[in-house]
């Protein structure tokens, strides 16, 4: 994508997903209304909002896994999507999973043990998916989506159905892929705290519309008892129950 997004005085960084104008409808239900919403190369965006309100359907745009009903959607380069649930074929082992159709490749077998290697499973590569813990599942789905080195990582509640400790994990290891390999990521989430830990940027969703967003100018590792953090948890939760109303 040829034009540029700049951020608060910081050198101007290449977009690498842009909807503007957008609308989506399905029948007579308008979903998403004229919304403009960019990712620039590898920044992080949190994506919140009530539920129902077009966050999944802004991310399967992005995806190409929908069309808009109107507006344009431009996105450059390779797209991976991790959905809340792992969506792993249990009739193949560990490393066809991350594979899928690309086992013809013929670097695609030492490519999916690497990606499993960078999230940790690199002891699982022949096991079966029943055999996972729901956290391991879940780091298959994330090697899957490695594997197709991605200019943008789609990341769909990626981790509400883990525990809290697992949840955690899984943030540090999603930052810590992000920091390696420097994808763009756009990261739906219901849970504020995550999307502070992770974000450059949160933008809520509400009704279709996008409603507010927020710089997080907080340097990673982030406390999460800082004054800081809780200062900006507390103007974000302000927010978002204005958005509601
Ligand atoms: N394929 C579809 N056909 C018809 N309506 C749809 C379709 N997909 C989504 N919708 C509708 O679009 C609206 C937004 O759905 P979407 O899944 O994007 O919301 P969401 O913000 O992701 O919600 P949640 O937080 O519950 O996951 C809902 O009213 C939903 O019923
Ligand atoms: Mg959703």
């Amino acid at each position: 994508m040829s034009d540029l997004a700049y951020s608060g005085g910081r050198a101007a960084v290449p977009v690498v997903a842009r909807l503007s104008g957008v609308r989506k409808r399905y029948g007579e239900n308008t979903v998403l209304d004229n919304v403009d919403f960019s990712v620039r190369e590898g920044e992080f965006v949190a994506l919140v909002g009530p539920s129902g309100t077009g966050k999944t359907t802004l991310l399967r745009l992005l995806a190409g896994l929908e069309s808009a009903s109107n507006g344009r959607t431009e996105v450059s380069g390779n797209t991976s999507v991790v959905f809340q649930e792992p969506r792993l074929i249990q009739a193949q082992r560990v490393w066809k999973n991350v594979l899928l159709d690309d086992a013809h490749q013929p670097d695609a077998r030492s490519r999916a043990a690497a990606a499993l290697q960078d999230v940790g499973l690199e002891d699982k590569l022949e096991s079966w998916p029943v055999s996972l813990s729901g956290g391991q599942a879940q780091r298959v789905a994330v090697a899957r989506a490695l594997y197709r080195r991605p200019d943008l990582m789609l990341l769909d509640e990626p981790f509400s159905a883990l525990d809290a400790f697992t949840r955690r994990s899984m943030q540090s290891l999603v930052l810590k892929l992000w920091a390696k390999y420097a994808f763009g990521a756009v990261i739906v989430t219901h849970d504020l705290d995550e999307a502070l830990i992770v974000a450059d940027r949160i933008v809520i969703l509400s009704k279709g519309r996008i409603c507010h967003e927020t710089r997080v100018d907080l340097p990673r590792e982030r406390d999460v008892t800082s004054p800081e953090f809780n200062a900006l948890k507390r103007d974000l939760l302000k927010q978002f129950s204005l958005s509601l109303s």
